[in-house]
């Protein structure tokens, strides 16, 4: 049986103050429960090191937005893995359809990002999926194919036990559109039929698959109890305690 996973990926929000205020949110609202999910927050890298502070000896688990691919150097701008380490994080989101679209990632680069992410023991949260054109044209698959074929490329079934993937089909991200459970069931359980084709089988049966786009607490049920779907990567409905909460209750 595979743990549900349950991310938020704050994306460019909250501020320390805000940071404070939700996670103590967070922390209250779940102080009563028994997680039977694994709850993991994405900060933006200014709120990392306080998050990590305040979720210590708490279940909840500490993950960045980005990262570059080379250890250190002259990268202005940028933040490597060994400094998420250094702040507490477990996790990074790698491949974000934002960073591919507005940033113009490619599967290249972010092959690069997942090997060094692995290398410095940080997981990769590897987010795939297609554009509305690309679904209209049927391409769905041949996209996530892609995607995946060469974002895990030299990559060994080994240090795959560390990477979830995140299926996130960019018209959903943002829109309210969220993806019926029979639609997103449908590409998760072909991602499983990918990763074994490309690894193996146990692999694939162990690979935790999110679904991203519009998660909600009112749709979060329904989509979470398909057979292939192990949690969600959820952007606008992590902002507030009470949603989130919501969404987490019902893995
Ligand atoms: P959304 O974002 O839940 O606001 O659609 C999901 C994501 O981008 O990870």
């Amino acid at each position: 049986m595979r743990k549900k996973v349950i991310t938020g990926n704050w994306k460019m929000n909250n501020d320390l103050g805000e940071t404070q205020n939700l996670i103590s949110k967070l922390i209250n609202g779940l102080s009563n429960e028994t997680l039977s999910c694994d709850v993991i927050i994405c900060p933006p890298f200014t709120s990392l090191q306080e998050a990590g502070l305040l979720i210590k000896n708490t279940p909840i688990k500490l993950g960045a937005q980005n990262m570059h691919q080379e250890g250190n150097g002259a990268y202005t701008g940028e933040i490597s893995a060994g400094m998420l380490k250094n702040v507490g994080c477990e996790y990074v989101i790698l491949g974000h359809s934002e960073r591919r679209t507005i940033f113009g990632e490619k599967d290249e680069l972010i092959n690069l990002k997942i090997k060094k992410a692995l290398e410095s023991e940080l997981k990769p949260i590897f987010c795939v999926g297609e554009t509305l054109e690309e679904r209209e044209k049927d391409a769905t698959t041949k996209v996530v194919e892609r995607q995946i074929t060469v974002g895990l490329k030299n990559i060994s079934s080994d240090e795959i036990k560390n990477l979830i993937i995140a299926y996130e089909p960019v018209w959903a991200i943002g829109t309210g559109r969220t993806a019926t459970p029979e639609q997103a069931q449908e590409v998760h359980a072909y991602i499983r039929l990918l990763i074994n084709r490309l690894f193996d089988v146990q692999t694939a049966e162990n690979l935790v698959i999110q679904y991203g786009g519009s998660v909600k607490p009112d749709n979060a049920g329904e989509l979470l109890s398909q057979k292939d779907i192990d949690g969600a990567l959820v952007g606008g409905a992590c902002l507030k305690a009470d949603s989130f909460i919501g969404i987490i209750r019902s893995a």
